[in-house]
């Protein structure tokens, strides 16, 4: 998604803003620019690709100036091209923004019929054109700021500079997120407090539908309906050496290494003491009848595997649903319903307006995500953290582990609530859990094995990935894997519906990729394999050594997983999961990454 950052600075802003911008590139885009105000005079450069484009550029012709904006552009409207790169401007306004305009075409119609020209096609530019048509009409710049942004509809986060202004700048979110960081005589504004980090630690976040008008020594922020409010300033602590690679080649590869580490934190954070433990008020389960989770992408098949959880574990009916679904099917939410959200950002468009959808509906609302400070997290009556960390990688990888971490918590709780499971079954399920950091530590160390199998794998067209039970969610995470960050075409199929279809894809081009711990399912498994292997298929089983020995001898190629839990299992073999799509990528030498297309965080629907 796109970036944003602001500078009212006592230093040159061009170097402070591209190096802001540079902890934004996580999330994903194709351009990028910024604009200064030097001597009272607004000007702007932009460039298509990387950023190190808009750097070279700025060599060329540097720009001056300690006032100024910054944007990475993830393209919605309009071709990703100069043209069409932030910051727009209209005359003496220039503004950046994150996020889409809903209502700009007939904005656009209406100040097209007041005499404004357009240059280009996106909804960015008719916020500029828009605040420049207020002043037009004698505003000043707050005044014609504020009417402007009370005309938008959408989602959206922006900053604004004024030609002649190189103290002042206008900020406002509604529906995107936006922080303002306060220094020693100087304000900063930026998407996330990781952007600000170089800059300050200490951050105010907007809330929905405030805005801010903002000088180096006063920081003035107004509600939706422009009442003075008073945000709280919060230290924020990004460490950053979480922020780089730490002797990885990729951010991608540093976050699969974490996991045994992260999931260890995880798992410290929620059994502090006597059994787990939940933040705030908690839940009591035996509160609900019912559990709708709803997430996208990563975040949707985590929940599908704790489908299972919830239901073998603590016997309560799930409801699962991809946000974008959910949000306009108008599902019936009964009483006693627990509505969960899962989220790594927090911010996905989606799945905060299928949280809305239940506000009223749901008994309660809880989130589980990585970014506590979100708008998913804001919204929530319950937040779980899943202890992550920060996530650069585009592909979600620990925070998938994570957030299985946690769910598997929530159904054990669950199921003790509900009387399904006595303090002592419990606490062989949390032993169990608490094997997982260092099962996952001893299945890195097959990661160059894992590369070796990958090449072949690359240099296919398509791929099948195979599970039953909990592994058929975590076999299409593996396809989702592989497919977004290697451009291979993947698909994930419960095993058992190979026969229905799927089986006349197979020939000895499709590497058949099998996710099956020897499980009671197994043996159902073994005959799906041959059904392939019958018709010439290549079959990579991912099992352990029992399944190995039972059935890896016709096998193109087996991973050899460590024993584990039957029920853990999908948190251990999302490991092998990642890695073989990592390897293939980079064997493909695409951009592991920021994959073409892609966003960290799509906080547009
Ligand atoms: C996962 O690898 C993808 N990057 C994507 O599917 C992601 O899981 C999805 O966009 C949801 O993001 P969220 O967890 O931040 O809501």
């Amino acid at each position: 998604m796109c970036g944003i950052v602001g500078v009212l600075g006592n230093h040159e802003a061009a170097p402070l803003l591209v190096e802001a911008l540079k902890r934004l590139e996580y999330r994903g885009y194709d351009s990028a620019g910024i604009a200064t105000v030097n001597d009272g005079a607004l000007d702007r450069r932009r460039a298509v690709g990387k950023l190190v484009n808009l750097s070279d550029l700025l060599v060329h012709e540097p720009l001056a100036g300690k006032a100024g904006i910054g944007h990475t552009r993830w393209a919605t409207h309009g071709a990703p091209n100069v043209a069409n790169a932030h910051p727009h401007r209209a005359g003496p306004v220039a503004v950046v923004h994150n996020g889409i305009i809903e209502n700009f075409r007939e904005l656009r119609a209406e100040l097209a019929r007041a005499g404004l020209h357009f240059e280009t096609e996106t909804d960015t530019e008719t916020i500029a054109l828009l605040v420049q048509h207020m002043l037009n009409q004698g505003m000043t710049p707050r005044d014609a700021a504020s009417a402007a942004i009370g005309r938008l509809e959408g989602a959206f986060a922006l900053a604004l500079l004024f030609d002649g202004e190189d103290d002042l700048m206008i900020a406002a979110r509604k529906g995107s997120p936006l922080a303002i960081g306060h220094g020693k005589g100087e304000v900063f504004v930026g998407s996330d407090a990781m952007a600000l980090a170089p800059m300050t630690d200490q951050i105010t976040y907007l809330e929905e539908g405030d805005w801010a008008y903002l000088t180096r020594e006063h920081v003035e922020i107004r509600d939706a309906s422009g009442t003075l409010v008073n945000r709280p300033v919060q230290t924020v602590n990004i460490d950053l050496a979480q922020v780089e690679k730490g002797g990885h080649r990729h951010f991608m590869a540093k976050e699969i290494a974490e996991q045994p580490t992260v999931l260890g934190d995880a798992l410290a954070h929620y059994l502090r003491g006597e059994g787990i433990e939940l933040p705030g008020p908690g839940l009591d389960f035996n509160d609900f009848d019912r559990l709708v989770m709803v997430a996208c992408g990563t975040a949707n098949y985590a929940c599908v595997v704790a489908k299972y959880w919830f239901e073998q574990l603590a016997g309560i009916s799930v409801e699962v649903d991809i946000a974008s679904e959910f949000r306009y099917r108008e599902p019936p939410i009964p009483p006693r319903s627990l509505a969960l959200f899962v989220s790594q950002s927090g911010e996905t468009a989606d799945t905060l307006a299928a949280l809305r959808y239940c506000e009223g509906k749901a008994q309660r609302i809880a989130a589980v995500v990585n970014v506590t400070e979100s708008s998913i997290a804001r919204e929530s009556d319950l937040v779980l953290p899943i202890r992550a960390g920060t996530e650069i990688g585009v592909a979600s990888t620990k925070a998938f582990t994570c957030q299985l971490t946690v769910l598997f918590l929530l159904a054990l709780k669950a199921a003790h609530d509900r009387g399904r499971l006595d303090g002592e079954e419990l606490d062989a399920h949390l032993t169990a859990l608490r094997r997982i950091p260092g099962l996952l530590n001893t299945a890195l160390a097959q990661s160059d094995q894992i590369a070796t199998v990958a090449k072949p794998v690359s240099e296919a067209r398509d791929v099948l990935f195979l599970g039953r039970g909990a592994m058929f969610p975590l076999a299409m995470e593996g396809a989702l894997k592989l497919k977004e960050i290697s451009y291979i075409h993947a698909e994930g199929y419960a095993s058992g519906e190979l026969k229905h279809g799927p089986i006349a894809l197979v020939d000895k081009t499709v590497p058949v990729i099998v996710m099956a711990p020897s499980d009671h399912l197994f043996d159902k498994t073994v005959s799906n394999m041959q059904e392939v292997m019958a018709r010439g298929g290549k079959v990579l089983l991912i099992t352990d050594a029992r399944g190995a020995k039972a059935a890896g001898e016709d096998c193109w190629k087996v991973l050899v997983m460590p024993e584990v839990a039957a029920l853990l299992a999908p948190i251990l073999y999302a490991l092998p999961a990642q890695l073989l799509a990592y390897h293939a990528a980079v064997a493909k030498g695409t951009d592991v990454d920021q994959p073409r297309n892609l966003a960290k965080s799509v906080t547009v629907e």
